[in-house]
Parts: structure tokens; sequence; C-alpha cells
């Protein structure tokens, strides 16, 4: 079927719909906007996810452990977009910038250390599990704290 709207008034509309993510909120860089400190959630996510895998691999409860690994992955995902307090103690531009990297590729270390614990735990390999656990996420912790904790 053929439009009979004339294009002149149609122009109008168009322009509307080109602005209407302006109406709908901010853009998707301020949604995940970063916030120094508040950290401190994810990181009592991260505490209590790692204690209660100890427990459930123990238990070779598969379930629940593929459950709390998860809400770590998320915890560890909020806090590389976040800025921890240390941070503001560091003046000089550059070294800011070091630091703020340095920051971020320890958590993707965290966070890879955690997806190989997922896997393990997907193919139903709890040891491997556990090694993963002990070898490459409870040590990320220390070298993150002694590096970007106050
Ligand atoms: C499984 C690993 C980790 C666990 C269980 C863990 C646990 C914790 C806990 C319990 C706190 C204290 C939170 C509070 O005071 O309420 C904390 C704080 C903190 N953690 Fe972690 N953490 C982990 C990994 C990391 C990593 C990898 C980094 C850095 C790359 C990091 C950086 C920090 C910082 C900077 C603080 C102080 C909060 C701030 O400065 O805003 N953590 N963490």
């Amino acid at each position: 079927m053929k439009c009979s709207t004339p294009l002149f008034l149609l122009a109008p509309l168009a322009l509307a719909a080109l602005s209407l993510p302006t109406f709908l909120g901010p853009p998707a860089s301020a949604a995940t906007q970063i916030v120094e400190g508040g950290l401190d959630e994810s990181m009592q996510t991260l505490q209590a996810g790692m204690k209660g895998l100890d427990k459930a691999l123990g238990k070779s409860e598969i379930g629940k452990a593929l459950e709390l690994v998860s809400g770590m992955q998320k915890a560890a995902h909020e806090a590389k977009h976040g800025i921890p307090e240390k941070a503001a103690t560091v003046t000089d531009a550059a070294e800011k910038a070091k630091f703020m990297s340095g920051y971020r590729l320890k958590l993707i270390e965290l966070e890879r250390g955690l997806l190989d614990v997922e896997a393990a735990l997907i193919e139903g390999k709890v040891e491997d599990a556990q090694k993963a656990l002990d070898t490459k996420v409870k040590p990320v912790k220390k070298s993150g704290h002694d590096a970007y904790k106050d």
C-alpha cells in the first residue's frame, strides 16, 4: 500500500524519533559510571562466596557451587568498574592511570580464575574446581589487596 502522507509532514516525526534516546535516559556510558569507593558490597559478596564455595565443594554440591561462583563473577565484574579508595592517594596523572589499569587487570585475573572454577564444575570435576579456587582465586585476593587496598 502506498503512503499518501506528504513527506514534509513525516520529516518532523523522523527527527523526533532520532532524538528519542535523549528522552529515554542517560547514555550507556553513564549507566556504568565509575564511583570512587563503593567496593565494599562486591567484596563482601566475594568473601561470602569464597567461604561458601569451599564448603559446597567439600560436599560435592555442584549446583550450589555454580550458584556461588556466578554471584562471585558478577561481584568481580562490578568491582572492576569501581575505584579503590587508595586511588585518591595517587596524585600524579600518569601514576594514577597505571594504578587503575593494574587494578582492572588484577580483577580480570580474578574473573579468569572464577571462570576456570565454573568450567570445572560444569564438567563435574569437583577436584579441579577446588584446585582452581585454591591456586587461581585465593592468591589473587592477597595480591589484589597488597597492591590496591589501603
Ligand atoms: C576472592 C577474592 C577477594 C575477596 C574474597 C575479597 C574480599 C574483600 C573484603 C572482605 C574486603 C573488605 C570489605 C569491607 O570492608 O566491607 C575487601 C576490600 C577491598 N578489596 Fe577485596 N577481595 C577479593 C579480591 C580483590 C581483588 C582482586 C582486588 C583488587 C584488584 C581487591 C581490592 C580490594 C580493595 C581496594 C578493598 C578496599 C575497598 C576500597 O578501597 O574501596 N579485592 N576485599
